[in-house]
């Protein structure tokens, strides 16, 4: 399967541009894009087991509540596309209810979670079609190249839009609004405001894997961009903000720090902070206005039992 063979080498200098520019702001900040690569994607698949993040477990229950009732709305025949595929475990839910698809469509960055994905969907599912299609769904969404027939389904789950500001959101949804066309459906996941008590653990474990997964970030800088990073000068903080209702994650000089990022020289103070993701927690009329100006209609909304997530079904107008 050949997708991209030049995606490592141009996501490198991105990366390169990205995270050099992050680090000259005031608020040195980087983007969460960049904590998965393998060791992070492999760091955030143990968060999903952790007891204290509800978030997957939660969204997987949904899934399994209303994929039936999702179905039969968007009928026989659909073509399924994917942003941000990874290992392809949650669409399942959706591959299972739908009455005859035709074609799964994994995008994604990264050309090792692609061919997982597809391989593992193309050998689960062998009626189905299975497509990788490499690209950055955020800042160039890739030709899909969609058959004419059947009804199209864009699958985001895992509230990675809670990663995105306003802006980024509309952006995204239209995107995928124009790119699947009038009377689309896009199902949609995202995770919703709640006790800072449940939300903090979620984002600062007992086992310290997600202070391992921000850290790794540090690490991938070191390997990738000849950077200087010592570890043990950083810690992981967690953080709610209930203004902008989003938990934030920042790791913390412990005291002065100078480092090298390909061969510039920064400097941080102690307890400043690197900025590394922002995880939005949204509320019901926030998200029916988001998909409102992205032209979408929400035409379901699901939770569970404790109003933690909502899985949405929406339908391009
Ligand atoms: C994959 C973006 C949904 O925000 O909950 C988990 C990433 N960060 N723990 C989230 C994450 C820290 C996760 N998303």
């Amino acid at each position: 399967m050949n997708i991209n063979v030049n995606s490592a080498r141009l996501n490198h200098s991105e990366f390169e541009t990205d995270v050099l520019a992050g680090l000259s702001r005031p608020q040195k900040t980087l983007s969460p894009r960049w904590l998965y690569d393998q060791a992070g994607s492999h760091l955030f698949e143990l968060i999903t087991t952790l007891p204290e993040y509800y978030v997957t477990r939660t969204e997987v229950k949904i899934l399994a509540k209303v994929s039936s009732e999702f179905a039969a709305e968007i009928g026989p025949g659909a073509t399924i596309v994917e942003y941000g595929a990874g290992a392809a475990i949650k669409v399942r839910f959706l591959l299972d209810a739908l009455a005859t698809p035709y074609e799964y469509i994994a995008i994604d960055i990264s050309r090792e979670h692609l061919g997982e994905a597809v391989k593992s969907i193309a050998a689960d599912y062998p009626e189905i079609t299975a497509r990788p299609v490499a690209g950055d769904f955020l800042t160039r969404p890739p030709d899909l190249d969609l058959s004419p027939a059947g009804p199209k389904v864009g699958f985001f789950p895992g509230s990675t839009i809670g990663n995105l500001s306003d802006g980024e959101i509309r952006g995204f949804l239209t995107g995928v609004r124009g790119q699947l066309g009038a009377d689309s459906y896009l199902v949609l996941g995202a995770d919703l405001r709640k006790s800072a008590d449940i939300l903090i653990p979620a984002y600062d474990d007992a086992a310290g894997v997600t202070a391992r997964f921000n850290k790794n970030i540090l690490v991938r800088i070191n390997r990738e961009l000849d950077g200087t990073f010592n570890l043990d000068d950083f810690s992981h903080q967690a953080i709610w903000s209930e203004e902008k209702s989003r938990v934030e994650m920042h790791l913390a000089a412990s005291g002065d720090q100078v480092f090298f990022v390909a061969g510039r020289q920064f400097f941080m103070n102690a307890g400043e902070t690197i900025h590394t993701e922002n995880s939005r927690k949204f509320g019901r009329q926030e998200l029916h206005d988001l998909a409102g100006v992205s032209g979408w209609d929400m035409v379901r909304y699901a939770t569970d039992d404790r109003g933690y997530f909502a899985v949405m079904l929406l339908k391009g107008r």
